[in-house]
């Protein structure tokens, strides 16, 4: 399936021409859906086509989308912020609301509008909402502390339509971007430096609209890795690029699994105990923070002691505390964490704080003894389309129970 964390900037991105474009291997995720009615309160049309686990989405972006994102649709994914450096391109101006609050810590937005800036972009939070006008957007040199993918995202679609040369240096090179910039290019955008950590970007006159298939998930693929290796498992991941988790992989291989890279995808497969390995989140090439709960679920059965380096987003270790419940030994000093394997984890109530969270969790209920309630699983949809049917498909004991 197309990754989450492409489509709502591809989607985005839309806006940048007007006429039709055609965006393909979208998941069947909420924040499509959500991503869906901010567009079309920009102005848009936006017809979805579904085929079960994959949608198609037509957006016919106006000559003068509108342009302001309403806190009532922001709030609900935090991802939307990315229409800001869209709009500002295309209309000169943005109205976007802050998104608030995340369960896996503060997300501040302090190098998004220091790039802008740099652009000619004049910003201010009003009322709740980013406020941002460019009487005109100029290219400039633009140095990010800190490799953000939604700051290299907002700052590259800006850039797009702005007068003259951008350099962002220390950008982002997540496969998501990489997967923007072609999407970007195939509507005729000029960018150098596509997949490397200085992207150049020479300002056209305008773009045309495009066909595009969005980039498959690397962190729902890692996620079936990691519960193979923790549960002993078979799994063969169809459509998934190897090349875009090589770190994950080689750590699930020095644990003992089989990774078989195959044309169609890769296949992990475990016949005994995993043996801990330490994890480490980076920024890509680095370990994704998105797969850090999950290895935290594998390593709580593991054999042996594994340290965890958190980052990215230090509040993820609220996770630690829901997989304790289940018996798992894992310690946390700030951004660090001490994982003991155990045998077995013991099954228990337990919550879901966010995506990832909530999909280790799972993990963990697959590994422990007894029943594991997960609450809050509507977190995990955000991420993973009908996730106890395909579970259910490889063999586990999975049901959805719906409460009040
Ligand atoms: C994106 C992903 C998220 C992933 C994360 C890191 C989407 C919708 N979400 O989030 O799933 O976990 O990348 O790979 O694509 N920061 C600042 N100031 C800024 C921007 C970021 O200090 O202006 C900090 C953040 O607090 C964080 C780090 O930089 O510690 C990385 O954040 P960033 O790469 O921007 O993550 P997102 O784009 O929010």
């Amino acid at each position: 399936m197309g990754a989450k964390n492409s489509v709502l900037k591809l989607m985005a991105a839309a806006l940048l021409a007007p006429g039709e474009t055609v965006l393909g291997n979208l998941p069947a995720i909420f924040d499509v859906s959500i991503m869906r009615q901010l567009l079309e309160r920009l102005g848009c049309e936006v017809v979805e086509a579904t085929d079960g686990s994959t949608d198609r989405v037509h957006i016919t972006v106006p000559e003068q989308p509108l342009s302001e994102a309403p806190y009532e649709l922001v709030r609900k994914i935090r991802g939307s912020i990315c229409v800001l450096g869209p709009l500002i391109g295309r209309t000169g101006r943005a109205k976007v609301a802050l998104p608030g609050g995340d369960a896996i810590g503060s997300r501040p937005l302090d190098m998004h509008f220091a790039g802008l800036e740099r652009m000619g972009v004049e910003i201010h939070v009003e009322h709740g909402y980013v406020v941002a006008e460019a009487k005109e957007l100029r290219g400039a040199q633009i140095w990010l502390d800190f490799p953000s993918v939604g700051a290299t995202e907002n700052i590259l679609t800006a850039a797009i339509l702005a007068k003259g040369t951008t350099v962002i240096d220390n950008a982002a090179r997540e496969p998501e971007i990489v997967d923007l910039c072609r999407m970007l290019a195939s509507m005729g955008a000029q960018i150098d430096g596509i997949g490397t950590s200085t992207l150049e970007i020479t300002g056209v006159e305008g773009l045309r609209p495009t066909v595009h298939d969005a980039v498959a998930d690397r962190i729902v693929a890692g996620t079936w890795a990691m519960a193979a290796v923790a549960t002993r498992g078979d799994v063969l991941v169809r459509g998934a690029d190897a090349g875009h988790l090589e770190i994950a992989l080689d750590k699930l291989v020095r644990a003992g699994a089989d990774v078989d890279v195959r044309a169609d995808g890769f296949r992990v497969s475990m016949a005994e105990r995993p043996k801990s390995f330490d994890v480490v989140t980076l920024p890509y090439p680095g370990l994704a923070t998105d797969l850090q709960p999950q290895a935290i679920a594998l390593l709580s059965v593991a054999e042996g002691t594994a340290m965890i380096t958190e980052n990215l987003f230090e509040a993820r270790f609220m996770f630690c505390d829901e997989i304790a419940r289940m018996g798992a030994d894992v310690r946390t000093d700030g951004h660090h964490a001490v994982v003991r394997g155990k045998e077995r984890l013991s099954g228990a109530p337990v919550r879901a704080t966010d995506i990832r969270a909530g999909i280790g969790l799972v993990i963990a209920g697959l590994v422990a003894e007894g029943v594991t309630e997960v609450a809050e699983v509507h977190h995990i949809d955000r991420g993973y389309v009908r996730i106890e049917e395909q579970l259910r498909a490889l063999g586990a004991e999975v049901e959805r129970v719906e409460t009040e």
